[in-house]
């Protein structure tokens, strides 16, 4: 299956979004806030996470995607890096089973070869047993940052193929991206005030609508991704075309620069 390319193709509105894309940020914050440890902001975070599936099925997203821990998040205090990872083997261990039974596909995405044997085994045998399921792909990126995600997919790229006479292309490379399973997201959320991409998903969001709340993400639920979804419905997607192509189809709608 080959999905759109935002820079090469102009895909269907949608008024609910295919992909929602989040960086789930201001736990820390959230805690320090209330008197409590950093560690308290993730742990009531994994409430948020699972409110946002269940919402996400119910609308009727196919794709969710999660930040859970970037490739520079070890740069953490060592203390909070072993309680997340802690706290990623106690959520396998309790929420697997439930994600099957609600029809949800699990999927990791990033360089799981830093992570203890147990949490590699445990996201193995969490994505066998749910790859049957097809009505919410969750993914969720764990040492993941989208520099060395693009660079892992050009070392793949030509190991796979000589070079063409003219150059690789966009298509040569997008199928060794470790999100090729998904279509690009149509909406990307960053809660807890920072205005930033952080080295997610940089190839996949180059048309993506972002979305940013001061919200910390222990406090987002149904009603804040409804009014993020609120906010993507009303933009106008233009993917490179002016205003007047998008209202009179005789126009010719080339995808061209932003
Ligand atoms: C960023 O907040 C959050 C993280 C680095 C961890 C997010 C992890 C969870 C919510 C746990 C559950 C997730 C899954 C999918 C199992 P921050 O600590 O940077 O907050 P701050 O900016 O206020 O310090």
């Amino acid at each position: 299956m080959r999905f759109f390319s935002s820079t090469r193709d102009i895909p269907e509105s949608v008024a609910v979004p295919r992909h929602v894309a989040i960086i789930m940020d201001g736990n820390g914050r959230w805690a320090k806030k209330r008197f409590l440890p950093r560690v308290a902001g993730h742990k009531r975070g994994v409430e948020a996470v699972r409110a946002t599936v269940k919402a996400c099925i119910e609308r009727g997203i196919g794709y969710l995607t999660l930040f859970a821990f970037s490739s520079e998040n070890w740069r953490r205090p060592v203390d909070e890096v072993s309680y997340l990872m802690g706290l990623f083997v106690s959520v396998l261990e309790s929420e697997v089973e439930k994600l099957h039974d609600a029809g949800v596909r699990l999927r990791v995405i990033g360089d799981l070869s830093r992570f203890d044997a147990r949490l590699i085994e445990l996201i193995a045998s969490g994505e066998r047993r749910t790859a049957g399921n097809d009505r919410l792909v969750l993914t969720v990126a764990a040492n993941y940052g989208g520099r060395g995600d693009i660079m892992q997919a050009v070392n793949r790229m030509i190991a796979a193929s000589p070079a063409p006479a003219n150059g690789y292309t966009e298509d040569d490379l997008a199928p060794h991206l470790s999100m090729a399973y998904a279509p690009e997201p149509d909406l990307f959320i960053r809660t807890g005030g920072e205005q930033r991409i952080s080295n997610f998903l940089l190839w996949q969001l180059a048309y993506t609508e972002c979305y940013f709340t001061d919200l910390p993400w222990p406090e987002f639920d149904a009603g804040r991704l409804d009014e993020a979804i609120g906010s993507f419905r009303a933009r106008e997607r233009r993917f490179g075309r002016t205003s007047e192509q998008l209202t009179d189809p005789a126009s010719p709608s080339r995808p061209g620069h932003a």
